[in-house]
This record gives C-alpha cells, structure tokens and sequence, in this order.
C-alpha cells in the first residue's frame, strides 16, 4: 500500500468557521494532512454545508439519541476510528467528553477554546472576560485532557479588549485569531514537531514565539 497522507477528523456542533478554516488551510497547502470526515452531534450544524461543499464525508451522531454520555462517547468513537485519525479536532464541539474517550485519544485530541487558557475556562468566556475589566482577551488551542478546557497549551493568540465592545464584537475578533491558530497547531501536530514536557508543549523540541502569538498591530 502506498503512503497515504496523515488524516483529521474534525468534531463540530454549529456554525463551523473554525472547520472553515482548516479546510482552507488544507487545501492552501498549510497542513498536509486531509480532513477525512467531519462528525456532528447536532444534525442542524450549519457547519455540515461547508464539509459538504469540500466533498468531505460526515457523519451525525444525535447525543439526544443516546441514554448516557459514555455510549454517546462509544459511538463517536466507534464512528471516529472507522477513518483512522492521527489527530481529532474538537472545533465549537459543545459536549462533554467522557474520561474514556479522552484517554482513547490521549496526546492527538486537539480543542480550541475562546480564551487565554486557564483564565475563562467553560462558557460565555466574552462576556466574563468584559464583566472582568481585562484589557486582553483571547483563544487557545490545547491538547486535550480530562479536566475541562485545562490540558497542555500548544499555541495561543491574544486580542485587545477595548472600553466600548461588547460580547458580540469582542466574540468576532476572537474569532478571527482562532481561525489563525487553530489551523498552525494542526500543521504543527501532524508535521510531528510537538512534544509536550512537564506539562509544557514544545515546538521542535523549544518553545516557538508563534505559540504566544499576538495579532499585527494596526
Ligand atoms: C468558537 O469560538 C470556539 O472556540 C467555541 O465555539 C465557537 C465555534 O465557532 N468553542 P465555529 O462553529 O467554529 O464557527
């Protein structure tokens, strides 16, 4: 058999901009890698059109049809492994993963998460980070692990807060940088350059300046 190339599989729940984003990045030539199927708990994810339109199968896997979060997870996984992943991205996937499904892709389950990690773990990180007063908000993309949002920090991107935004202004300049980061740590995952040490993830064996990337400055 020949070499096929390293494949993804990617986790989406709704608007899947972020999955946007790598199917630009693929087909860019910035991760070589293919998608090889994109995977949705909500059967209304309006993300599932852009995997449609790139010709990437999906796949809808209804957590309301299931009685437990752990056969939710043996499902997903079950589906999951039928393509063979060397990396699952979690991109807006908006459940809960159990320990097991974790620990079944412990070291190549990537999120990205709308926050400078570990400030705003869980939900409405815009709106807190606002209610907080900080004057830096941001994304991170981590290696996932059985806490919530914790796990080892593989590239962060940091955007100001400015005293008249809100949550939805602040939410799409967010946004904007995930769709810069989440894309670099795939790359850098599957060209193999990523090791974690001590908690710590190094990129060629060091610490990379574009993992504590900052945006242009205008
Ligand atoms: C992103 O902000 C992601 O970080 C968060 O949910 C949002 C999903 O956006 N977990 P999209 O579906 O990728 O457009």
């Amino acid at each position: 058999m020949t070499d096929r190339r390293a494949g993804i599989v990617v986790l989406i729940s709704g608007r899947g901009s972020n999955l946007q984003a790598i199917i630009d990045a693929v087909r860019g030539g910035d991760i070589p890698a293919d998608v090889r199927a994109v995977i949705s708990n909500n059967p209304d994810a309006a993300g599932l059109a852009y995997a449609k339109a790139a010709s990437i199968p999906t796949e809808i896997i209804d957590h309301r049809t299931y009685s437990d979060r752990a056969s939710f997870d043996r499902a997903l996984m079950h589906t999951i492994d039928r393509y063979s992943p060397s990396a699952v991205v979690l991109a807006g996937f908006m459940r809960i993963l159990t320990p097991a499904f974790i620990e079944h892709y412990r070291g190549r389950l990537l999120n990205v998460h709308p926050s400078l990690l570990p400030a705003f773990a869980g939900l409405n990180t815009h709106a807190r980070a606002l209610a907080a007063g900080v004057q830096e908000h941001g994304a991170t993309v981590h290696f996932v692990t059985p806490e919530v949002d914790s796990g080892p920090i593989i590239v962060q991107a940091r955007v100001p807060v400015f005293p008249d935004d809100d949550a939805k202004g602040l939410a799409a300049r967010v946004l904007a940088v995930e769709h810069r980061i989440l894309p670099l740590a795939i790359r850098w995952f599957v060209e193999g350059r990523l090791t974690v040490q001590d908690g710590r993830v190094l990129v060629d064996g060091g610490i990379d300046p574009r993992q504590g990337l900052r945006p242009p400055t205008a």
